[in-house]
């Protein structure tokens, strides 16, 4: 099967960073979001991300030009999904939110149509099952910055076929990435390895052990990190850290889990890292 159009639902860091590597390949993109200030806010960071790539001449100005000629916003969700051949959801990380919007696309997607969420813990399994086509159902999980970050997560649940995984392991493929298939457990790989780490940085500073920026100066000088695991935590949003750390916890029901109180403490405070202006660091 050729994938030759694809619905990406929800524009935010993560769907617009997939709605730009999927046009930056010349596939027509149809893109998302709930309304026309968030659809073009998304377009808005794409062109962003492709003149900082520019600049960094990594691609030219009519790549760019191409790749923004691919991509379509729509802020319906039926009719972003009319002939494509692939979706991928990248909506919150909100079982209900995400099944409400399955349940859309699922009316709506052509018959042949594969389902792949972007989802960072929940079991592709139980998404799976809200729709009728738990074997066309799989986890695509990208890494933020997806223009940057060179793997997809590929997450098979109890049904996907063996075609489902193979088409997308094809589709990671052409956009440049590496594919790397895991089963549906927990936080999958990635977040059950990254999000114990970053927990026990927390832990470090709550103990005293060291403050933020000693403990990353360790893993980024001793450990070759690009961030340190506070900075990453900060990167990656401290309540999208402790959601992950929850599904984990509840998942396992084991307490190596236990999200650390200062982790708890700073969210309730709403200090969530870049996105809320300070987090272990204050941003602009
Ligand atoms: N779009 C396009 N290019 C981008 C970009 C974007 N959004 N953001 C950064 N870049 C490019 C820059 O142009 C630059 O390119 P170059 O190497 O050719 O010069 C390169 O990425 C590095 O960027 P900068 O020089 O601006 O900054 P840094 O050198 O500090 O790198 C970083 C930034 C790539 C974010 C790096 O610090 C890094 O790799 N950090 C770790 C990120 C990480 O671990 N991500 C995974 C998070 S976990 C996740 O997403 C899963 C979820 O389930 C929680």
């Amino acid at each position: 099967m050729d994938i030759r159009k694809v619905a990406v639902i929800g524009g935010g860091t993560m769907g617009n960073g997939i709605a730009h590597v999927f046009a930056m390949q010349g596939i027509p993109v149809h893109l998302a979001e709930m309304n026309r200030e968030l659809a073009d806010k998304a377009l808005a960071a794409i062109e962003r991300n492709l003149e900082r790539m520019v600049g960094k001449e990594k691609i030219d100005a009519a790549r760019k030009k191409r790749t923004l000629e691919h991509i379509t916003t729509f802020t319906d969700v039926a009719e972003s999904v009319e002939g494509v051949d692939l979706v991928v959801e990248a909506v919150p990380e909100n079982f209900e939110l995400k099944k409400k919007v399955f349940s859309q696309i699922d009316q709506a997607a052509p018959e042949a149509a594969i389902f792949a969420s972007n989802t960072s813990s929940i079991s592709i399994t139980r998404l799976a099952a809200t729709t009728s086509r738990p074997g066309q159902f799989i986890g695509m999980h990208f890494f933020n910055p997806v223009p940057v970050m060179k793997l997809v997560e590929v997450v098979r649940g109890l049904d996907t076929s063996d075609r489902t995984v193979q088409i997308v392991e094809q589709m990671a493929e052409r956009l440049e990435k590496t594919p790397v298939e895991v089963a549906d457990y927990p936080g999958f790989v990635s977040n059950r390895v990254l999000m114990p780490m970053i927990n026990e940085a927390i832990y470090c500073v709550y103990e005293g052990v060291a403050d933020p920026e000693d403990v990353d100066a360790v893993m980024k000088l001793g450990m070759a990190h690009p961030m340190g695991p506070l900075r990453l935590a900060d990167f990656i949003g401290l309540d999208v850290c402790l959601d992950i750390l929850h599904v984990l916890h509840d998942g396992f029901k084991d307490p190596k889990y236990r999200p650390c109180p200062l982790l708890v403490k700073m969210v309730d405070a709403g200090k969530l890292g870049d996105k809320s202006g300070e987090g272990f660091y204050t941003y602009d």
